[in-house]
């Protein structure tokens, strides 16, 4: 979800919508505003999007201070009702909240003993009904009320709460989903993702779990639940209004498919070692005798951030030779798992704050596990958590599909396995043969990208598939998995992905001329199994879309999509380039919502 907050001397309902509009890939199930002005408490808010949420408000609205939220719902359907803002039975108390509050039940029931009427089935509003109480009971400061209603809340939140009798304040509080404060001149703003301040400021404070901050339109102050002040110093953040703007591009999919060969070469500047042929990840924080004394890779992400850490592990096992595998974050944390002190844990994510990823950190943290992050959003939760590792810097993503974030994952694993390699067994030669071979990937993709209209082609001829199997090997297997999660996410077709020598023990079985299997085809020491493989769909009459680098056999699959060559090893990096077109014309196609897919949200900040 997404949180907006502002007080200051300007209208506030233009910025707040603004802010929603950029922060909508969090979340877009309902959206609302409440504005403050002369004693009155105006909340609007709807099952609709930011932009008609806007018709809806006005920009007219002379009130200085406001809050607002665009939803992913978690408690309640996404209905009017439901919508944040969320207020006390008297209207004098607004709360945007994100984040799940653990013990809502037991609360609701406490407040409906005494006399409340719940107005929406969130858990969010019960949080409105405290603070009003604190404040009848004779609280001083919303601030003190805030503290005092947070002490009996469990569970994760970040809000910004809205006293009508507190005129020119905002109260705000996090404790496991993001805020960020933005220092203006004489105004100040608050927001759960940086995105929405950028075009106002570029300083800010980001706040720290069990952190309360008290904004006015001059100035913040910021303390502990426990009414300790904290001293923050306040960062300066490199983006701008700019780098999300989508320059011609019909969505922030296409925008960041194209933005790929430029992102990658952030990822590998500075970052290549000619010399020694090795890679140089200063970040890491790791000197070459810790680097030997890592025996296991472990990769924990979510979605597709976990696809690339088995693209991950593929490549550790291969350049460096020491066993390395992938795991969802949530299970991870919820296994109790065998923390290894030899192991290196490497939390892999794209906006820094998926909450099962954060927990996993958390866990190893407790049990004294080496973690390491490889993360996109500077200052998010999850790096700093980490404290240590490599920066993605393919820049902000906005579409729900990630596509620059995941190949710059794969990027830099490459770069992490030749690190983890060189400081072992892995020979000059083939150290010089990866290096060359990661400075001249942007050009290869560029290259990918050039063969849009074909992919497109290959796309509206299979558009009437309902179902369709995405099918690698080995270093093709997480290609695949991704492959088909980028095209159930957007297309909303069904899309499974299998190990190919697996097809034939039971899913072949819904091989037919209905259903189309997109088989990833390197030209590797196992292209003849894969050979194999195509000629087993097709021997059941299933049309086959091959992903190659290979001369395969004239007529052998319906349709080719060509990638240029690379290092073998790194083929795992390209191959996702063609997948990622291949789902963005079926779903165009189809005439979906794009950068919006239902039911998805870009950072997934609950559990
Ligand atoms: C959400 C998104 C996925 C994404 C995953 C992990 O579920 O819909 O596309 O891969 O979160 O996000 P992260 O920010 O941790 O990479």
């Amino acid at each position: 979800c997404g949180i907006v907050g502002y007080v200051g001397q300007r209208q506030a309902a233009p910025i707040l919508l603004e802010g929603l509009q950029r922060l909508e890939y969090r979340g877009y199930d309902s959206a609302g505003v409440a504005l403050a002005h002369r004693g009155r408490l105006k909340v609007t808010k709807a099952a609709v999007r930011v932009a008609e949420l806007r018709d809806l408000v006005g920009d007219n609205h002379p009130a200085p201070i406001g809050i607002a939220h665009t939803r992913w719902a978690t408690h309640g359907e996404p209905t009017d009702a439901n919508a944040h803002p969320h207020t006390d039975s008297e209207g004098r108390v607004a709360v945007v909240h994100n984040g799940i509050i653990e013990n809502a039940e037991a609360l609701r029931a406490k407040l409906t003993a005494n006399g409340v009427e719940f107005a929406s089935d969130t858990d969010t509003e019960a949080l409105a009904h405290l603070i009003a109480a604190r404040l009848r009971d004779g609280a001083e400061t919303l601030e003190d009320a805030v503290r005092g209603a947070l002490r009996v809340v469990e569970g994760a939140y970040g809000i910004v709460v809205l006293d009508l009798r507190s005129p020119g304040e905002l109260v705000v509080a996090r404790n496991g989903s993001p805020i960020v404060l933005g220092i203006g001149d004489g105004e100040m703003f608050v927001a759960s993702d940086v995105a929405a301040l950028v075009r106002h400021t570029q300083r800010v404070v980001y706040l720290d779990d069990g952190e309360l901050a008290t904004l006015k339109a001059g100035d913040y102050r910021t303390s502990t639940l426990q009414a300790r002040r904290t001293d923050k110093t306040p960062t300066e953040v490199e983006l701008t209004d700019a780098d999300y703007q989508l320059d011609g591009h019909p969505d922030y999919m296409r925008k960041e498919i194209a933005e790929q060969p430029e992102a990658m070469r952030r990822a590998l500047m500075g970052r290549l070692d000619e010399r020694f042929s090795t890679a140089r990840l200063g970040g890491l924080r790791l000197e070459p005798r810790d680097l030997r004394s890592i025996r296991r890779v472990k990769f924990i992400g979510c979605g597709s951030a976990y696809y690339a850490g088995q693209i991950g592990a593929n490549l550790v096992e291969e350049l460096a030779r020491i066993p390395a595998d992938a795991e969802p974050a949530s299970e991870f944390r919820y296994r109790n798992p065998v923390v290894d002190p030899d192991t290196l844990y490497v939390a892999v994510s794209q906006s820094g704050e998926t909450a099962d990823t954060l927990a996993a950190v958390q866990e190893l943290a407790r049990k004294g596990g080496r973690v390491i992050g490889a993360v996109n959003a500077v200052g998010s939760a999850i790096a700093r958590e980490c404290g240590s590792g490599v920066f993605l810097h393919a820049g902000p993503e906005v579409s729900v599909a990630s596509t620059k974030a995941v190949t710059n994952m794969s990027t830099c694993f490459a770069m992490l396995a030749l690190l983890l390699g060189r400081v072992r067994d892995l020979s000059v030669a083939d150290g010089r043969r990866i290096v060359a071979g990661l400075v001249a990937l942007p050009s290869r993709i560029e290259e990918v990208i050039a063969q849009d209209e074909h992919i497109a082609d290959a796309a509206r001829r299979f558009s009437a598939a309902r179902h369709m199997f995405f099918v690698g090997r080995v270093r093709g297997w997480p290609v695949a998995r991704e492959g088909a999660q980028k095209l159930k996410e957007i297309s909303y077709v069904h899309a499974e992905a299998y190990q190919a020598g697996e097809l034939k023990h039971g899913p072949i079985a819904l091989i037919d001329g209905d259903m189309p299997s997109v088989v990833i085809v390197p030209d590797d020491e196992l292209l003849a199994k894969n050979i194999g493989t195509i000629e087993q769909i097709k021997a059941r009459g299933g049309p086959v879309i091959a992903v190659t680098n290979a001369d395969l056999p004239a007529g052998l699959a319906d349709i080719e999509l060509r990638v240029p060559r690379t290092e073998p090893e790194l083929d795992p990096i390209l191959f996702g380039i063609p997948l990622q077109l291949l789902a963005y014309h079926l779903a165009t196609v189809l005439g979906r919502d794009i950068d919006k897919p239902r039911n998805l949200a870009k950072s997934v900040t609950v559990e």
